[in-house]
């Protein structure tokens, strides 16, 4: 849908202009009449509607209108599936427009930078390409049900502790290699009606009023058309915020950031022409105001949600032939979550949801004689020892255990970071115990973010990490651990051995006002490969029930920093399913440390039992790129660029390695260059040797090479002064300029 407006908004008069800038109440815009506007409601996301009517409140307590909670990005991430982002995506603006939202408040796709990030269930990944695909498919299948988006929070919120206040301390590099990508690709991918804009600070400044954010590199660089809503009450200073390139200000403020946006106007201090700017942006919202629909069928969406859901899980060990469980075995179920499960954080994307299955009862369909005992209770309640027992008792006469275990949505709510990766005692106790009688052990897990397998994993035959898989992730478990459905899902962030092993562990969640993101782009797996750090599981690991195999990998190279990449994969196991094929490029060719390798292309595929298929990616120039601070610009190195195919980030079955021509950096020269710059620079470099050579003394070339690393690092103006008369002054003018123009 083309957003489009009535009349011209910027002739209102300057109060109501002002007043259209920010909410009229907690979730809505001001209707403005005499402009022809709509109100318009813009309300969470991002995996289902929730709609407040009558008392409002922003953290989730009221509850809201009834609407499908699909699998959280948590999940969304694991299935490395575009097509269920954006399925999920087109079910919720389906949801929206019945409900009467025209505006749904997400994706989200900051980086999973630490584990114990309270938010990570509503993100994609510790990887942006990954989290960029998904978040850009979600919009373009909302949008393309005519709701608009709001990807969120931009940038470089990757923590809940001091949200509001915290300045993000992340180098320029960093942020363009890692935190900015995923934005980067959902905004000149899908266009999203809106960018929500961070609490935090990002080095020192509130994202809100971050004019190189909102304005340079949103705006001028990516093309952003739309609005940049801020987060609910993220604005510090509103003058400020307009003039970064903030339009709306949510929620509203009872007219006292309008009333110092008219007065600053009035006063001269604010050009009108910013409000305008942004009176059009806001209006432009109206468009997607429709007249509610008929109602969405509730039981097509949970269907849709079960089915998708499927696809989400991520099977990470299955020894002894665990998994599916074979028909007429004797199964017994243990655990809380399997009768109440565990589907979605808590905060501001709690969905109320039309319906929630539990796993109790849909394996019971499938093994009506199965038993089941709670093992422990949620609220720690009641005595765990017999709790315990209790399960063990069912374990034991058992031919199968099936534990299901995670964590509790209070333990992973919105604006409360982890402090620990632990599965509470009385699980892991309990699993320890099932595993000791049980002939055979299965961990079924929920939880928003990774949990700790320490303590019990080589215990147990199989383990299944479902995360949050929404309201009908109890079935679709079922259908994974059954065999109905094959697991397909990949890990989209690493699970570690220890919290202290993690790249942030020093600087998370930072201290006196600031988080300094000191492993720069060694997030994740980026720096478990590249130190070669033991992980218990690595990113992009995730089992099936049949087996996969590729081979007749061919890579081209393209241009002088591109690539295509064909490959065939075989399904070589006996029944159909879905592989992950994962593309890394691995380089140490250019002047900054790479990490080992780097995600850079990746595709699901299904397949029969024994059938094939060729897959074929291009590579562009930002699968080789790196972001030179010098350039300010994305660089593609001169040299070998190596192509791997990975199960996993840890393990590659396939590379070829090419050589690229890459960018020629004629970089520009000044008296602070150092003398081995200036030396080696392709232009004025030769000219500069040949006249420096003519003044020295017999020999001196051969002293060059030596001469060079001694005195290299020294600075071309003291080089010039100590050496004046052998480099006049005007010489080095001239070079200068010669290096400029041939930039
Ligand atoms: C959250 C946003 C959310 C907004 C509105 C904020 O607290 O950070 O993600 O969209 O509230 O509920």
């Amino acid at each position: 849908m083309t957003p489009t407006t009535p009349s011209d908004p910027t002739a209102l008069p300057l109060e109501q202009k002002a007043a259209l800038l920010s909410g009229q109440d907690f979730w809505s815009t001001p209707p403005v009449e005499a402009a022809g506007l709509p109100s318009v409601v813009l309300t969470d996301g991002p995996h289902g509607v929730r709609r407040q009517v009558g008392d409002l409140d922003q953290i989730g307590l009221i509850e809201s209108v009834p609407a499908t909670c699909f699998p959280p990005a948590v999940a969304v991430g694991s299935s490395w599936d575009p097509e269920v982002a954006e399925r999920i995506g087109a079910a919720i603006g389906v949801e929206a427009r019945a409900i009467g939202v025209p505006v749904v408040l997400g994706p989200g796709v900051n980086i999973k930078r630490s584990p114990l990030c309270g938010r990570n269930f509503e993100y994609y990944s510790e990887d942006p390409l990954l989290a960029g695909v998904l978040g850009a498919a979600h919009v373009r299948g909302q949008q393309g049900a005519g709701v608009g988006a709001s990807v969120k929070h931009f940038a470089a919120n990757n923590q809940e502790t001091q949200r509001m206040q915290v300045s993000a301390d992340v180098d320029e590099r960093t942020l363009r290699e890692i935190y900015l990508p995923a934005f980067e690709r959902v905004v000149t991918e899908a266009q999203p009606a809106t960018v929500m804009c961070a609490y935090n600070k990002v080095n020192g400044v509130y994202a809100s009023q971050h004019h190189w954010l909102l304005t340079e590199v949103l705006r001028e660089e990516w093309g952003f058309t739309g609005a940049v809503v801020s987060d609910w009450g993220a604005v510090d200073d509103r003058v400020a915020a307009l003039e970064a390139g903030l339009d709306l200000q949510m929620p509203g403020d009872h007219g006292a950031g309008n009333a110092l946006v008219v007065d600053a106007v009035r006063s001269g201090r604010l050009d009108e022409a910013v409000v305008d700017r942004s009176v059009r942006r806001v209006a432009a919202l109206a468009g997607y105001v429709s007249k509610p629909t008929d109602g969405f069928d509730a039981d097509a969406h949970h269907a849709l949600a079960r089915e998708l859901a499927t696809g989400c899980a991520v099977l990470l060990k299955n020894e002894a032939g665990a998994l599916p469980l074979a028909a007429g075995q004797r199964v017994a179920v243990v655990g809380e979550f399997a009768r109440t499960p565990r589907f979605q954080g808590g905060g501001s994307s709690h969905v109320n949801a039309t319906r929630v299955d539990d796993a109790l009862s849909a394996l019971r369909a499938a093994h009506p004689d199965l038993t089941f005992a709670p093992g422990y209770a949620l609220d720690g309640a009641g005595d765990a020892t017999a709790l315990r027992e209790e399960a063990v008792g069912l374990a034991r006469d058992a031919e199968v255990s099936v534990v299901f275990a995670g964590l509790a949505e209070a333990d992973e709510t919105e604006g409360v970071d982890c402090t620990h990766l632990d599965l509470p005692a009385a699980q892991v106790q309990l699993i320890r115990a099932v595993a000791a009688v049980s002939a055979r052990t299965v961990v079924v897990l929920s939880s928003g973010s990774v949990v700790s397998l320490e303590g019990w994993h080589d215990d147990v035959d199989a383990v299944l990490a479902g995360f949050l898989l929404g309201q009908a992730g109890g079935s679709a478990l079922a259908d994974l651990l059954t065999g109905a459905a094959d697991p397909s899902g990949r890990l989209a962030e690493t699970i570690p051995l220890r919290l202290a092993d993690t790249p942030s562990f020093l600087d998370f969640p930072g201290e006196q006002g600031h988080v300094r993101y000191g492993e720069g782009v060694m997030v994740g797996y980026r720096q478990f490969v590249t130190v070669d750090r033991p992980v218990r599981y690595p990113f992009g690991h995730g089992l099936s029930y049949t087996t996969f195999e590729t081979s007749d990998l061919q890579v081209r190279a393209v241009g002088a920093d591109a690539a295509t990449v064909t490959l065939t994969v075989t399904n070589t196991g006996a029944r159909a399913g879905r592989h992950v094929v994962q593309v890394y490029v691995a380089t140490t060719a250019g002047p900054v440390r790479r990490p080992a390798r780097e995600l850079r292309a990746f595709t699901k595929v299904s397949l029969a039992a024994g059938e094939s298929t060729t897959v074929a990616f291009e590579l562009d120039r930002r699968a080789f790129a790196y972001w030179d601070v010098r350039e300010h610009a994305w660089v593609v190195a001169p040299g070998e660029h190596t192509v791997q195919i990975g199960r996993s980030a840890t393990d590659v079955v396939d590379e070829r390695t090419i050589d690229l021509a890459g960018d020629v950096v004629v970089r520009e020269l000044t008296l602070q260059s150092s003398v081995a710059e200036w030396f080696e620079h392709p232009v004025a470099g030769p000219q500069l040797l040949e006249g420096f050579l003519a003044t020295m003394p017999e020999g001196a070339a051969e002293m060059h090479a030596g001469m060079l690393q001694m005195i290299g690092s020294m600075p071309m103006r003291r080089f010039a002064a100590d050496f004046g008369g052998a480099i006049p002054a005007e010489e080095l003018e001239r070079l200068m300029a010669a290096a400029r123009a041939a930039r």
